[in-house]
Order: structure tokens, then sequence, then C-alpha cells
């Protein structure tokens, strides 16, 4: 059994990271959502924020679930049984981070391998911190997020609100 794991922040989850979610389940068995219980970086939506917006979007697909982690990714992996990492690249950029990740979680352990996916070029300038200002300044966010959260998204941003 191949058990994916695609870990991040999701702060929050955008179009970008469901079309990875999305072609990465059709290739594993098993493909694990980890969100990262960020330690040094304070996150806009809480953990149980985050992993709530991910299941609203994720639901009805056996074979997604959601989880969360701290600490080493590695750890994380070898207690879930699984295999590979699955990571988007989205522009040159991301790569030099994303190789040094990479290569040093291969040196942690040789047995797991991060596999990339390129993103749909459609969402190859998307992030959560671009939803967060555009949802901030109060522009549309349809194109970014999947419908069902949006508001949810939206409603965080609201003057007067978290
Ligand atoms: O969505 P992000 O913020 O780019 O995700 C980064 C993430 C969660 C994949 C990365 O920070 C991570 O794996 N953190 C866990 C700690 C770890 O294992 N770090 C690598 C060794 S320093």
């Amino acid at each position: 059994m191949k058990v994916c794991v695609y870990p991040g922040s999701f702060d929050p989850i955008t179009k970008g990271h469901m079309d990875i979610i999305e072609r990465a389940s059709k290739i594993f068995d098993r493909l694990i959502i980890a969100v990262l219980v960020n330690s040094n970086k304070q996150a806009a939506f809480s953990l149980d924020e985050r992993v709530d917006l991910i299941k609203a979007c994720i639901s009805g697909n056996p074979n997604i679930e959601v989880d969360s982690f701290k600490g080493l990714l590695i750890d994380y992996m070898n207690q879930k049984k699984a295999n590979v990492i699955v990571k988007g690249l989205r522009v040159v950029t991301d790569f030099e981070y994303e190789f040094q990740m990479a290569l040093l979680n291969k040196n942690l352990d040789a047995d797991i391998e991060t596999i990339f996916m390129m993103t749909n070029s459609k969402y190859s300038y998307l992030s959560s911190s671009i939803v967060r200002e555009l949802a901030s300044l109060g522009a549309n966010i349809d194109e970014f997020v999947p419908e069902i959260i949006k508001n949810r998204v939206l409603d965080k941003f609201r003057v007067g609100k978290g």
C-alpha cells in the first residue's frame, strides 16, 4: 500500500493545493494531508480551522484524510508508515527551498522519497499568503479558494473580526 503525505501550513487551503491533492490522490492508495502545527510561525487560521477548511474541501473522497503534525516531518512519516512526500512546485524560486528540504529529509531517512508535482499553470502565482492579502483587502477570492470555504475565509478578515 503506497501512502503519501502532503505536508504544509495550509493557511488557508487554496485551489492550488486542491489541484495537487486531486492529482496525488489518483496515484496513491492513501493520501494524508498533514497540517503543520506551526510553532514559530503565527498562522492566520488556527490549527482546527485549517483542518476543518481542508475537510470541507475534500469530503466524499475515501482515500484522502486530514491530519496534523508537529516536529519533524520524517518522524511523522514513519509514525504513519508513509513512504512518499508530495510537494507542489509553482515557480523556479520554490525549487531552491524544496530541493534543500528534499535533500535534508533524504539525509534523515533514505527510505522516504519526495516527489514534486508541477502546479497547474493557472495557479502558478497563487499562495495562501496571496489569498490572505486579497481577503483582508476585501478583494474577490472566487478564483483562488474552493467555493465551499470562500465565505469562511472572507469572514476571517472582515473588519472587526479575528
Ligand atoms: O506550506 P509550507 O509552510 O511551505 O510547508 C512547510 C512544511 C510543513 C512542509 C515544512 O516546514 C516541514 O516539513 N516542517 C516540519 C519540520 C521538518 O521536518 N523540517 C525539516 C527539517 S528542518
